[in-house]
C-alpha cells in the first residue's frame, strides 16, 4: 500500500526537504548566506544587496520566513529578519554527516542491472568475473550492430559504425550469422589446422561462432565443445545448434580457470578475444595444457598491449570488459604461455587495434596517449612428451 509522503518519512526528513525546497531559488541562497555573514539581524539592508524589486524581495523572505529558516520582526516602518540559528544548526550537522558519508566515484558505468564503479573497486577476481559475466549476459541480448561500434560490444558506443575488433566471418564455411555477435578479435580457426575427425575445444565460445565454423572443418567424425560461463550466451549458442540440427557440437557450462573437460582429451584449444578477461591468465594457460593431449596444439586470438594505458582507460570496467584493460602486455603473455609448458610458440597474425576517438573522449583520453593496442594469433604446442613422464630427461 502507498503511504502519503507524512507516514513514509520521518519528521527531521521532511523538515529537510522542506528546507531545501525554500532554498530552490539563488535570491534565497544569498539572502539566507547575507544573514549568516552578518552574524546579527537585519532591517532594509536586503532589498539593497537584491538587484530585485522590494515586493519580489518580500516574496522570498515569506518563502523563508514560511519555511522556517528565517524569522522576521518587525521594527517601526521597516522589516527586520534573522537567520533561524536552530534551523541553521541542523541543516548545518545533517548536510556536512551527508556529503561527508558520499563516497565520490572517479567514474560510474551504468549497465542494465549493475553500477560498475572503477577497477579500483572490482579487484577481486571473483568480482572481475561477475562484472564480465555480467556484461556478456547483457551483450547477449544487444543486436550484432550495437556490438559492432564497441570494444568487445562493452563500453560506449562510437558515433559511427566500427568494426573495432571483429572480423568479417561472413565468407568462412560453417558460418552461422546469428552466432556472430561481433565480438572476436582474430579468426583463431584459420592457423588451428583443424582436420576433420578432431576433437576442438572453444573458450569462452559466446553465441558459438567459431564452434560452428571450426564444426564444418572436423566434420561429422569430430566435435566441437564450447565452453563459456555467460547463462544467456549458452543460450543463444544451443538455442544455434538446435535449430541448425547440429549433433556434432556441445556448450558447457565452465571457467576457463577451471575446465570441464577431462585431461588430455583435445586436441586442439581454439580461442577468439577472451583470456584477456580472465583475471588469471597464468591458470587459463596451465588449463588449456592439462586438457590437451600430448602434441595437442592450442590457436588463440586475443589482446594485447604494448605499453601501459592511460589510467582513466586502465581503471574503467567497461574497459576491463570491453577486451582492452584487460590486457596483458605482448611479452608477459608470451611469458605466461611458455610457463605453462607449451613449445614451438608463435605469432601468426598481428592486427592493429584502433579505439576511435569518441570513445576514447568518454575516459578523458586521446589516441596519442595509447600505446600499441593489437590483436594477435597466436600458437603452441603441448609437447609430445609430458615431462615427467617416460622419456622425459
Ligand atoms: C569477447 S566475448 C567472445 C565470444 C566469442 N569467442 C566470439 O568471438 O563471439 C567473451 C566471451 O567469453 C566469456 N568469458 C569471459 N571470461 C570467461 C571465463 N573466465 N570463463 C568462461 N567464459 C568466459 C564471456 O561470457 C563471453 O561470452
Amino acid at each position: 500500500m502507498n503511504k502519503t509522503k507524512t507516514e513514509a518519512f520521518g519528521a527531521e526528513e521532511q523538515k529537510l526537504a522542506e528546507y531545501c525546497k525554500a532554498l530552490s531559488h539563488p535570491a534565497r541562497w544569498v539572502i539566507v548566506r547575507t544573514l549568516a555573514e552578518k552574524q546579527t539581524c537585519v532591517c532594509g539592508e536586503i532589498v539593497e544587496i537584491l538587484p530585485l524589486a522590494q515586493a519580489t524581495v518580500s516574496q522570498h523572505l515569506k518563502t523563508l520566513k514560511e519555511a522556517g529558516l528565517v524569522v522576521g520582526e518587525i521594527d517601526g516602518p521597516r522589516s527586520c529578519y534573522c537567520l533561524n540559528t536552530d534551523a541553521v544548526e541542523t541543516m548545518k550537522n545533517r548536510w556536512q554527516g551527508f556529503w561527508q558519508s558520499i563516497r565520490i566515484p572517479n567514474r560510474t558505468f551504468e549497465s542494465k542491472n549493475l553500477i560498475y564503479n572503477t577497477m579500483t573497486e572490482v579487484k577481486d577476481k571473483e568480482a572481475v568475473k561477475a562484472m564480465v559475466r555480467e556484461k556478456y549476459a547483457q551483450i547477449a541480448s544487444q543486436s550484432r550492430e550495437q556490438n559492432l561500434s564497441s570494444c568487445c560490444g562493452a563500453g560506449p558506443c562510437s558515433d559511427s559504425t566500427y568494426t573495432i575488433f571483429s572480423d568479417d566471418y561472413s565468407s568462412l564455411e560453417g558460418y552461422v550469422a546469428e552466432a556472430d555477435l561481433g565480438l572476436g578479435c582474430g579468426i583463431p580457426t584459420e592457423y588451428a589446422d583443424l582436420r576433420p575427425g578432431m576433437t576442438v575445444l572453444d573458450l569462452g565460445s559466446g553465441a558459438g561462432n567459431d564452434v560452428f565454423v571450426a564444426r564444418r572443418i572436423v566434420g561429422p567424425e569430430g566435435k566441437v565443445i564450447g565452453v563459456d560461463m555467460t547463462d544467456k550466451m549458452l543460450e543463444l549458442a544451443r538455442d544455434n545448434a538446435e535449430r541448425l540440427g547440429y549433433n556434432n557440437v556441445e556448450f558447457r557450462k565452465g571457467e576457463i580457470e577451471a575446465l570441464p573437460i577431462a585431461r588430455a582429451r583435445i586436441d586442439v584449444v581454439i580461442s577468439n578475444c577472451v583470456l584477456n578477461l580472465v583475471p588469471d591468465k597464468q591458470k587459463a594457460f596451465d588449463e588449456i595444457f592439462r586438457v590437451l593431449k600430448p602434441g595437442g596444439r592450442f590457436c588463440i586470438s586475443d589482446v594485447v598491449l604494448n605499453g601501459e594505458l592511460p589510467a582513466g582507460l586502465n581503471e574503467a570496467a567497461e574497459m576491463y570488459a570491453g577486451c582492452v584493460s584487460g590486457a596483458m602486455q605482448k611479452s608477459d603473455y608470451l611469458a605466461v604461455i611458455h610457463n605453462a609448458g607449451f613449445e614451438n610458440v608463435e605469432i601468426k597474425k598481428t592486427k592493429p587495434i584502433v579505439i576511435p576517438e569518441d570513445i576514447l573522449a568518454a575516459y578523458d583520453a586521446k589516441a596519442s596517449d595509447l600505446p600499441v593496442i593489437e590483436s594477435i594469433t597466436v600458437t603452441g604446442q603441448k609437447p609430445e612428451v609430458e615431462c615427467g613422464g617416460p622419456g622425459c630427461c
